[in-house]
């Protein structure tokens, strides 16, 4: 087989080969591997705790059982069951989170980097919506039991439009989706976004830009 052929070869040979999986997180390759957050290097994971030092208070967690405390400008409060709170979860490319809303409270728009995201409603009744990457916006309104999905990395939020508080739950095929807060990334980050840039963006004054930042204690 001359250098031409073997190349051709391993060509259609990639080609055949299965499509790598969407799935968020590499599957792991033990059973479990607790996180041991003490650890000082961290990359995709975190190191496992002995197997011999796993206890079943890894492998449950209660956070979730707890209302969140709502009284912020957004009247919302996200409780998250990540790897970073429930160290059981590490590698298992799963998480989830609650998330507690006041009367009109809102979930401001922001986008999980790391997985997509379905929820189900618990209580009241929230407007969900997310918007492509076309700019193109997609929503419903949902009651108690309906659930949603919102795909890998979109702008997305939830509103509650019910009469009272409102409560959903939500999971993600990732340990650790990482949330990006639109509102908080542009107007509350350290050090600050300039303001050349975001009086450019949206096309406003300065005063507009502070005026933001302002009610984020900017
Ligand atoms: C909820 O948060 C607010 C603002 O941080 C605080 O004043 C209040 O005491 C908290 N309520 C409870 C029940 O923890």
């Amino acid at each position: 087989m001359n250098i031409i052929s073997l190349i051709l070869c391993l060509v259609v040979l990639t080609l055949l080969f299965p499509l790598p999986s969407n799935s968020a997180d590499p599957d792991p390759l033990q059973d479990f591997c607790v996180a041991d957050l003490s650890a000082s290097e961290a990359v995709n994971g975190f190191p496992c705790k002995p197997v011999s030092k796993a206890t079943s208070d890894d492998f449950f967690f209660d956070g979730l059982s707890k209302k969140g405390n709502t009284s912020n400008v957004f009247g919302a409060k996200v409780t998250s069951a990540n790897v970073l709170t429930f160290p059981g979860l590490n590698t298992l490319g799963l998480s989830m989170n609650r998330v507690d809303f006041a009367r009109g409270g809102l979930n401001p728009p922001h986008w999980h980097p790391r997985a997509s995201e379905s929820g189900v409603v618990i209580k009241g009744k929230l407007l969900v919506g997310f918007v492509t990457t076309r700019n193109v916006y997609y929503s419903k309104v949902l009651s108690a039991g309906q659930m949603f999905v919102i795909p890998r990395g979109l702008v997305h939020f939830q509103l509650n439009v019910g009469e009272g508080k409102a409560l959903a739950f939500t999971a993600f095929n990732s340990h650790l989706p990482g949330s990006a807060v639109l509102p908080l990334n542009l107007f509350a980050s350290t050090p600050l976004v300039p303001d050349q840039v975001l009086t450019k963006a949206f096309q406003v004054d300065e005063d507009v830009i502070n005026g933001i930042r302002s009610k984020f204690g900017v």
